[in-house]
């Protein structure tokens, strides 16, 4: 039996079907999806309701407990991993769609439902439910609140702090603080909704949430398209926006190194256009109304293929053709296994600098890392890049050096070292290239004013 003297007060307390330790553990709580190690945590929490946890968080603070909150465990910057002595916390048995409120437009959910459970009320309701994201089966709710989870909806909807209305935490001395109000007006005061989002569980436990919901479209037009340059890819960008009915609800792009790797090392993905072309977008635009929406999208195409601003065009003719297109940008789950080892990137520029920044850097590794596989691809739409950076054998100090080098040109475009997956762990000697110290000591006056005893996720963000 541990001898942490709130591993013990907990075990007397609440019995080992709340507290879990040793072989009860299941080994994939060690480790997120970063792949950074992490500890066999003392315990597992696994409260069943909000008074159980609160419970739990206040003889953790009593007792300087340290205390890991851990969701779906998809996370990319080690956020939910626990350094030895830490206890972890998971909402898996707080999985539940409590409302949809179909006259409000809201859905009322605990912390530990999956994205795609949400997804999934949502669409039998009639719905949309707006984040996506490749992880949607494993993610929760809470997870995503906690990093205010970007995605590929982002240009249309928003990140995860915009789906939000209401918010319900603990916090580390066990005190229940937030509500699920429904209201989309709400000027009384701090707003602990955008205190906690982004949080990455430093602040408080995120219990439930009300979730704002959208109307469900008509209709999704789909295309891949194959551009000349990366000046076509921003006049596509503006112009789709401005000229489509229902604007844009996706635009990522793919450099060719990323669709020739993939179409490569990735089984059963099927090559969207015969040509190879500087860039490739992956298009969709979400329309109220079917026929007219479709018309329209393949209308504007045509007209941007007249005008040399496309080189050539795939449109999905069906939900199968569409999720082909997808499938080729959604299999960036496979590089922790076909690059392993690999420095990994999440950075975001202004749109106009963005073009420039990503040629530098892709020029910039393959010349100081000759035979380096570089990869770039991102939500364009949000100036959100991801460069994969892998070199055989994966050496740590050849690691550390690709990823000083990256975050310096981040630095020198005024860029942010995180766009959407958090600090974590993996990002705190950089959070300064992006945050100013007066920034960073208000960060840190939050933190030591809502958890005085630095008990939740200690380590992680600051
Ligand atoms: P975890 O990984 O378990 O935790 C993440 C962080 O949140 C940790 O700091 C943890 O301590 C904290 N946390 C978890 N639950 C709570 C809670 N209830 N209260 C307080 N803190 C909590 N992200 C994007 O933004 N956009 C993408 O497009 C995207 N695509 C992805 C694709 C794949 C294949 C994968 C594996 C990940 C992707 N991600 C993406 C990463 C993304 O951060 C996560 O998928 C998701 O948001 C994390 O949710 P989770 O439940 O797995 O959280
Ligand atoms: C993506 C994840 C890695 O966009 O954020 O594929
Ligand atoms: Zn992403």
């Amino acid at each position: 039996m541990s001898d942490s003297p709130a591993v013990q007060s907990l075990l007397r307390t609440m019995g080992r079907d709340l507290v879990a330790t040793g072989d009860a553990i299941p080994d994939r709580r060690l480790q997120d999806w970063s792949g950074v190690p992490g500890a066999r945590p003392l315990a597992l929490l696994r409260p069943r309701t909000v008074e159980q946890l609160s419970q739990m968080l206040a003889v953790c603070n009593a007792h300087r407990q340290a205390v890991v909150p851990q969701g779906g465990l998809t996370g990319l910057a080690g956020g939910a991993c626990c350094a030895p002595g830490d206890v972890a916390v998971s909402l898996e048995r707080m999985n539940q769609i409590e409302e949809l409120d179909a006259v409000s437009g809201t859905m009322t959910v605990q912390a530990g439902a999956t994205l795609q459970s949400v997804q999934d009320a949502a669409d039998a309701a009639g719905y949309l439910f707006a984040l996506d994201l490749g992880a949607r089966g494993s993610c929760t709710i809470g997870g995503n609140l906690s990093t205010n989870a970007g995605g590929n909806r982002v240009i249309r909807y928003g990140t995860m702090r915009d789906q939000l209305l209401g918010l319900e935490a603990v916090l580390a001395d066990g005190s229940v603080v937030g509500g699920l109000h429904k209201m989309v007006k709400n000027n009384t005061g701090y707003d602990m909704r955008h205190l906690l989002a982004g949080a990455e569980g430093t602040l408080g436990i995120v219990t439930r949430a009300v979730l704002k919901l959208h109307p469900k479209p008509q209709s999704l037009a789909t295309a891949w398209c194959g551009l000349p340059s990366f000046d076509a890819v921003t006049t596509l960008l503006r112009r789709a926006k401005a000229e489509l009915p229902g604007g844009v609800s996706a635009f990522e792009v793919m450099w060719p190194s990323y669709l020739d790797f993939m179409l490569q090392r990735v089984p059963g993905l099927r090559q969207p256009l015969p040509q190879r072309h500087a860039f490739n977008v992956l298009m969709e635009s979400a329309g109220a109304d079917g026929e007219h929406h479709a018309a329209a999208f393949d209308d504007f195409l045509g007209r941007m293929l007249e005008a040399g601003v496309l080189e050539d065009a795939a449109i999905a003719r069906s939900g199968t053709d569409a999720r082909n297109l997808w499938a080729v940008r959604d299999a960036t789950g496979e590089f922790p296994l076909l690059l392993p080892g690999m420095a990994a990137f999440d950075v975001s520029f202004s749109i106009r600098d963005i073009g420039q920044a990503a040629l530098e850097c892709e020029a910039m590794l393959r010349e100081r890392w000759p035979g380096c596989t570089a990869l770039v691809y991102g939500h364009l739409g949000d100036g959100n890049l991801h460069v994969i950076a892998h070199v055989d054998g994966s050496p740590a100090d050849v690691v550390a050096d690709i990823e000083r080098a990256v975050y310096d040109l981040v630095r020198r475009y005024r860029g942010a070292v995180s766009a959407e997956h958090g600090i974590g762990l993996l990002k705190r000697k950089v959070l300064g290239h992006t945050r100013s110290p007066a920034e960073l000591a208000a960060m840190r006056a939050i933190k030591s004013a809502l958890d005085p005893h630095g008990i939740l996720n200690p380590g992680k963000v600051l």
